[in-house]
């Protein structure tokens, strides 16, 4: 249990002996100053207030109840009731020890786990992956990889887009370069093939005609166009494929649940929202009408799940998804990683699959959406002259200039080295920098920043981590062999530990939450406090050999946990950079 839950359920304890009500929160926090403990309990003031009483007696009467066994160093009343908790240093040095002896630093597995899905990155097919997917590729893909740390059973989805009226012109476009080249030729650049095929769509007379008669004959199940269509999105998912491999995100080929493969059901759900008296005819199309999205005026707000055409929407599709991961999948948590422009969407699909029973009534269905990735001026991100920047020349760029940069960091890394260090810095830099910054808030992009190697960015992480494994190979000792306990002797050395000491509290508000700039803040402050230990306490010099183990035990501490907190966000460390 982590120090914070341990203290609140001791003090809720000895408040409800001081006569307290028990929906009284004892609300514990962290302490802002060293003098005013290492915790502090602020609920004596609301309580006091709820039984009009003195709160400085509530406090004490409090205090004088209060059983931390072996776990407190002594208990301050403050102000008008504030109690503040000095941790002992040597209960402290203990909990430290068992943390860093255990290979999973103290983390649980929740047994049993729950069934999670994670929908992310979930790129439209017909063009090639743009910065506008990197934020849900690589923030879906941290909290995927941190529920499954936890013990979650984690079902990724990547919701593809692959099915639409664009890939009937797509299509018809490939059909008459498939005659000149083959077909991974002609798609080796998906965005001039967009943008040819999109051209002609526009320009060329009958060829519009053309392409919605492949729409027509590619959802009727025509041979020839199905094949074209596989070969394109076989390819198009070979590209998604080579940037999730640079990206070092977790997707597979089978975490690909696409649009199409709920083709089937997509008349299905016609008719069960029908039959429910949910879904009703308006000017020929079906439509659900939500009374809980009301307008202004009141007026119920319509959801349309079947054009007057005939045809299937966005919101049809997910809508199967939704059963299907429910149904199916039996689904605790549904986490949809999707822009804050498609809030509407989310809402509605929520509103209208609750209604109908498609998700279940205990299913938590929870759309994280985020901001928008800005360029230096302020504007959304994109190339020199205004087009879409492909995520693909991005993470060259982000590559090159990482290269540059070791270069004169380090010229002494052999050229091999370099490339390997290269691409993790220069990936994770890319990574951390969006995950840093609170999910919701647009952001603003600059290889400046998020390339430097002092600040919160991954650069000074990952360089954190490398300087204190060299520590170690300098010294020629492996700590897997260190063995004997951590001491907390310093005040350097108690705020690290009580640091350290809170992964296991991050990592359940993240997994909670769904804002990994929280993970982000503590590997940056363990990194911080870190640094002021080392320089305030000697550690291969230390006075003894005692000290010196304790210390060196500590420093494996926090290179273990920034380790293991970057893997959980997706990013790599090296021994040496
Ligand atoms: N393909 C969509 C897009 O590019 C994102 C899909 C997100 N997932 C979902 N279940 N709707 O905007």
């Amino acid at each position: 249990m982590n120090i914070r839950n341990f203290l609140s359920e001791r003090l809720r304890a000895a408040m409800h002996t001081a006569g307290v009500p028990d929906d009284c929160p004892p609300l514990v926090t962290q302490s802002t100053k060293p003098q005013f403990g290492d915790y502090q309990a602020n609920g004596a003031m609301g309580a006091a207030k709820r039984l009009r009483t003195n709160p400085r007696q509530l406090a004490q009467a409090t205090v004088a109840a209060l059983d931390l066994g072996d776990a407190i160093e002594k208990a301050e009343i403050a102000g008008p009731g504030f109690i503040n908790i000095h941790l002992s240093p040597a209960w402290l040095g203990d909990r430290l020890t068992a943390v860093i002896d255990d290979p999973r630093l103290g983390i649980a597995r929740a047994d049993p786990g729950q069934t999670v899905i994670v929908d992310y990155s979930s790129p439209n097919l017909a063009k090639e992956m743009h910065v506008g997917h990197l934020r849900s590729t690589i923030i879906g893909d941290a909290l995927a990889r941190l529920l499954e740390h936890l013990g979650q059973r984690v079902i990724r989805q990547n919701h593809v887009g692959d099915w639409g009226t664009q890939f009937g012109m797509l299509l018809a476009h490939l059909e008459d370069r498939e005659t000149e080249t083959a077909a991974d030729a002609a798609l080796a650049d998906l965005e001039t093939f967009y943008r040819e095929a999109k051209a002609r769509f526009d320009d060329e007379p009958g060829f519009a005609d053309r392409a919605r008669d492949y729409v027509v004959r590619l959802q009727s199940g025509d041979a020839r166009c199905l094949a074209l269509w596989n070969e394109f999105i076989d390819i198009s998912i070979h590209h998604s494929e080579a940037i999730y491999a640079r990206l070092n995100v977790t997707l597979a080929r089978a975490d690909i649940r696409a649009e199409s493969a709920y083709n089937d059901d997509l008349p299905k759900i016609i008719a069960e929202l029908q039959h429910q008296g949910l879904a009703v005819e308006d000017q020929g199309a079906q439509v659900v009408f939500l009374d809980e999205l009301a307008d202004k005026e009141g007026k119920p707000q319509p959801v349309i799940v079947q054009k007057s055409g005939g045809g299937f929407l966005y919101a049809t599709s997910d809508l199967a998804a939704l059963r299907y991961r429910c149904h199916d999948l039996d689904a605790a948590r549904i986490l949809y990683f999707i822009d804050a422009r498609q809030s509407l969407h989310m809402q509605q699909v929520f509103a209208v699959g609750r209604r109908a029973g498609f998700a279940t009534p205990e299913v938590s269905l929870e759309h994280h959406p985020f901001g928008t990735m800005m360029g230096e001026d302020g504007k959304p991100f994109k190339t020199r002259t205004g087009g879409t920047v492909k995520l693909a020349e991005l993470l060259d760029e982000a590559i090159t200039r990482a290269a540059q940069l070791i270069a004169e960091k380090d010229p002494e890394l052999s050229a091999e080295e370099r490339e390997a260090v290269a691409r993790k810095v220069g990936i994770g830099a890319v990574k951390y920098a969006d995950l840093s910054r609170t999910r919701t808030s647009d952001y603003i992009f600059s290889w400046e920043s998020m390339l430097s190697f002092e600040g919160n960015t991954a650069p000074y992480l990952q360089y954190a981590y490398s300087r204190i494994r060299s520590i170690f190979r300098k010294a020629g000792i492996d700590p897997a062999t260190l063995h004997g306990p951590v001491v907390i002797d310093t005040p350097q050395e108690k705020a690290l530990a009580l640091h350290l000491l809170r992964f296991g509290e991050v990592l359940d508000q993240v997994a909670s939450d769904a804002y990994p700039h929280q993970l982000c803040t503590f590997l940056y402050e363990l990194a911080s406090l870190y640094m002021a230990f080392y320089e305030g306490c000697p550690v291969l010099k230390a006075e003894n050999e005692a000290l010196r183990t304790s210390r060196l035990r500590m420093c494996d501490g926090v290179a273990r946990t920034l380790a293991t907190g970057l893997d959980l966000l997706g990013i790599e460390v090296m021994e040496r950079m």
